[in-house]
């Protein structure tokens, strides 16, 4: 299948799984907890998992599948064609808001990305991206990002790192949360990537995420020039769990040097 055909055939498993998120609304989700207590998994999410895994074993019997809910290949290598998906990004929304959620998926060959799809289900929004070819809120070509400043910026960040914690130095977030324009946490890495990329946010930073939350969205945010790497600037390792930002390339070295101050390791 070339490029073109299997971009079509995954925007088409996408919106279907879409349509299977949607339609469970009308009937009871069943939540359960993974790591901690406020870490969510509904039956929705491992549903939309294996949907998306029974199409691709069928349709791409050489590809392999690197799930969040695990139903997929156990990868530790990224060579061939690795899907990389998270079926429900922002479960906790899912639950709580029926909303702020998407489906994540990142398509990458020799761990290079290639494709890259975002689907706001509740708004029937989808972001995607082709390398070197752009990337796209639904079929609206989208510009690369201008230059800006940080007291121009809007960064999408969750507010508990602006409290004593044991990760990054608190006065430093707080003086981001003074100097910035404004901030937001939305609570779906994925969509703040897409947001990232179609210039709603400015930069996006996380002290921990996986392979899956990210995937797409790199793919997306280098289409538009962003820039995206670990706290210590190097490129995300797709093979594990690290902390995460994602910027205009005008403010990425700037937070990471002024503003992100991560504390040794105890
Ligand atoms: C989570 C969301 C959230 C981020 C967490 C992720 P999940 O994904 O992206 O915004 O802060 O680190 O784990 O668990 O809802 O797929
Ligand atoms: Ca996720
Ligand atoms: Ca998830």
């Amino acid at each position: 299948m070339d490029q073109h055909a299997m971009d079509r055939y995954i925007k088409s498993m996408i919106k279907e799984a879409g349509h299977r998120i949607r339609n469970s609304f009308l009937s009871d989700i069943s939540v359960d907890t993974k790591a901690h207590a406020n870490d969510l998994v509904t039956n929705v999410d491992k549903d939309v998992e294996k949907f998306f895994i029974e199409h691709i074993r069928k349709d791409f019997p050489g590809h392999r599948v690197f799930g969040e809910e695990g139903f997929g290949d156990k990868i530790e290598e990224l060579s061939g064609t690795v899907w990389m998906l998270d079926p429900i990004d922002g479960t906790m929304n899912f639950v709580h808001q029926r909303r702020n959620f998407a489906i994540s998926l990142g398509i990458y060959e020799d761990g290079i990305g290639k494709l890259g799809y975002i689907y706001d289900v509740v708004n029937d929004d989808l972001y995607h991206a082709v390398a070197g070819g752009g990337a796209y809120y639904n079929d609206e070509r989208l510009p690369m990002l201008k230059d800006t400043d940080i007291s121009e910026s809007i960064i999408g960040m969750n507010s508990m790192w602006a409290t004593p914690n044991r990760h990054v130095e608190h006065e430093a977030t707080i003086r981001l949360v003074h100097e910035a324009r404004g901030m937001r946490s939305y609570g779906s890495a994925a969509l703040e990537l897409a947001y990232l990329a179609s210039g709603r946010l400015d930069a996006y930073i996380s002290m921990r995420l996986s392979p899956w939350d990210i995937a797409g969205g790199m793919v997306m945010a280098k289409e538009v020039g962003a820039v995206a790497s670990n706290f210590s600037g190097e490129t995300a390792n797709l093979l594990k769990s690290d902390t995460f930002i994602a910027a205009n390339p005008s403010i990425h070295g700037k937070l990471l040097q002024d503003y992100i101050k991560p504390k040794p390791k105890s």
